[in-house]
C-alpha cells in the first residue's frame, strides 16, 4: 500500500488513531462539552507560531461564529496551513490562546481532534485502496461500530455521488471525484467543525460550484466550516474571512463589509494607450492600483479623492480615455487595497520577508481573482 502523503495519512491518525477511544465515548465527551450558545466555535487571540526566524502566523485574532463558513484567503506561504495545523491540536502554538468547540489548546487538543475533520491540502488517502476501502479504513481509526460503518459508508457514497465508483481505486478518480471521497473521509464521523485546506486547488469550476453547494448542505446539518483558500470565488462564499498576509490578518468581515469598508473607490476606464496610462497612473500616490482587463483598465483610486471620476478626466495622462465609469468593488479589490499586491499591480507588495524564509512571495505569485462586471 502506497502512502501518497505522509501529511494527510498522519492527519488522520493524529485526529483519531491509537486513542482507544469508542464513538460513543466520544459523542458523550462531544455533549459535553460543547461551547455555551452565542459563544465562537473557534477563538484565537494572538496565535502565533515561529518556524526558527520566521514568525509564520504573527499575532492572529479570529472569532469564528457556529453554524458558519469562515474562510482564510491569502497567496501561498501566507501561513493558511500553519494556522490550520494551530487551530486542529496538530501544531503547538509559540504564542497566544485558542479555544475550539469550548476546548482550550494545546491543553485539550486530544478531545478536541475526535470532534472536528480535516481536509489537508494534498489528496491525503490512500491511492491503491479503493473508495470504499478507504472510507472503511477511516471508519476503522474512529473505531465505528461495523453495521454503523456500512450504513455510513452507504449514507456517504450516496450523498457525494460516488455509489457508481465505490470499487475503483482512488488514484485512478479525477481531482472533483477525490475531493468528494476526502470531504466524505473528513466528515465520516459527523465531526462539529471541518477544516479544508485549499479545498479545491484540483477542482475544475464546476466542480467547485458543486462542491461549495456541499459545504452549505453541512452548514445547514449544524457543521461549522474553516476553509483557506487562495481563490477569490471561494472567498466570496463565505459568511465571513480573514484576509492573510505573511502571516498577520490585514482585514476581516463578511465580503459585504470588506467591499464597503476598503478605502477606495474603483473605475473602469477605456481608451486608447492602455499600457502607458496604466504605468503612469500607478506612479500617483492616489492610485491604489490599474489592472488591465480586456480593453478596459480596472482603476482603485483613494478614498481621499472625494469625486474619483471627475479628478481621473481631469488628468493628463486621461485626456484620450473615452470611458470612466464607476463600478461596485470585488474582494479582488480588497485584498490588493489590503495587502498592495494583487493580480494586474506592477506596484507589488509590502516586503514580506526576503530572507525571511517565505516559499513565495505573494507579489509574484499573484492570487487567482474574479472580477465583476
Ligand atoms: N514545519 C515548518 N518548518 C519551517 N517553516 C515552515 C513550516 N511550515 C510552514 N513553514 C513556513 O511558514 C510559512 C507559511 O507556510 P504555510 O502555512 O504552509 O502557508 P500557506 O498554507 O498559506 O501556503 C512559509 O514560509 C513556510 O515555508
Ligand atoms: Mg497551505
Amino acid at each position: 500500500m502506497n502512502r501518497l502523503s505522509g501529511e494527510v495519512t498522519g492527519s488522520v491518525t493524529n485526529l483519531a488513531a491509537n486513542e482507544g477511544a469508542s464513538a460513543e465515548t466520544s459523542a458523550e465527551t462531544s455533549a459535553g462539552t460543547r461551547p455555551a450558545v452565542g459563544e465562537p466555535a473557534i477563538r484565537a487571540r494572538g496565535l502565533s507560531r515561529r518556524f526558527g526566524d520566521l514568525l509564520a502566523v504573527d499575532g492572529l485574532d479570529i472569532d469564528v461564529a457556529p453554524r458558519s463558513i469562515y474562510g482564510f484567503l491569502g497567496p501561498n506561504g501566507c501561513g493558511k496551513t500553519t494556522t490550520v495545523r494551530l487551530l486542529t491540536g496538530l501544531l503547538t502554538p509559540s504564542a497566544g490562546e485558542v479555544t475550539v468547540l469550548g476546548h482550550r489548546l494545546p491543553a485539550e487538543a486530544e478531545v478536541l481532534k475526535r470532534r472536528i475533520g480535516y481536509m489537508t491540502q494534498k489528496f491525503s488517502l490512500y491511492e491503491d485502496l479503493t473508495v470504499r476501502e478507504n472510507l472503511r479504513f477511516v471508519a476503522s481509526i474512529y473505531g465505528l461500530p461495523p453495521r454503523e460503518s456500512r450504513s455510513r459508508i452507504a449514507e456517504l457514497l450516496a450523498t457525494y455521488a460516488l455509489e457508481r465508483l465505490q470499487h475503483q481505486r482512488a488514484g485512478s478518480m479525477s481531482g472533483g471525484q477525490r475531493q468528494r471521497l476526502s470531504l466524505a473521509a473528513a466528515i465520516l464521523h459527523r465531526p462539529a467543525l471541518l477544516f479544508l485546506d485549499e479545498p479545491t486547488s484540483a477542482v475544475d469550476p464546476e466542480n467547485r460550484r458543486d462542491f461549495w453547494e456541499r459545504l452549505f448542505d453541512l452548514i445547514d446539518a449544524g457543521a461549522t466550516i474553516l476553509v483557506s483558500t487562495h481563490y477569490m470565488d471561494e472567498a466570496e462564499r463565505c459568511h465571513r474571512l480573514a484576509i492573510l498576509e505573511a502571516g498577520r490578518k490585514c482585514a476581516d468581515g463578511s465580503p459585504a463589509e470588506l467591499m464597503a469598508a476598503m478605502g477606495a473607490r474603483v473605475l473602469e476606464v477605456e481608451g486608447p494607450g492602455l499600457r502607458q496610462l496604466k504605468s503612469e497612473l500607478i506612479a500617483l500616490p492616489e492610485i491604489l492600483s490599474a489592472a488591465q482587463l480586456g480593453s478596459r483598465l480596472r482603476v482603485l483610486v483613494s478614498d481621499e479623492v472625494a469625486e474619483p471620476a471627475a479628478w481621473l478626466r481631469a488628468l493628463p495622462q486621461a485626456s484620450g480615455l473615452t470611458h470612466i465609469d464607476p463600478v461596485r468593488p470585488s474582494l479582488e479589490d480588497v485584498f490588493v487595497t489590503c495587502t498592495g499586491t494583487g493580480a494586474g499591480s506592477d506596484r507589488g507588495g509590502p516586503d514580506t520577508g526576503s530572507g525571511s524564509g517565505r516559499t513565495a512571495d505573494p507579489a509574484a505569485e499573484p492570487i487567482e481573482t474574479l472580477n465583476h462586471p
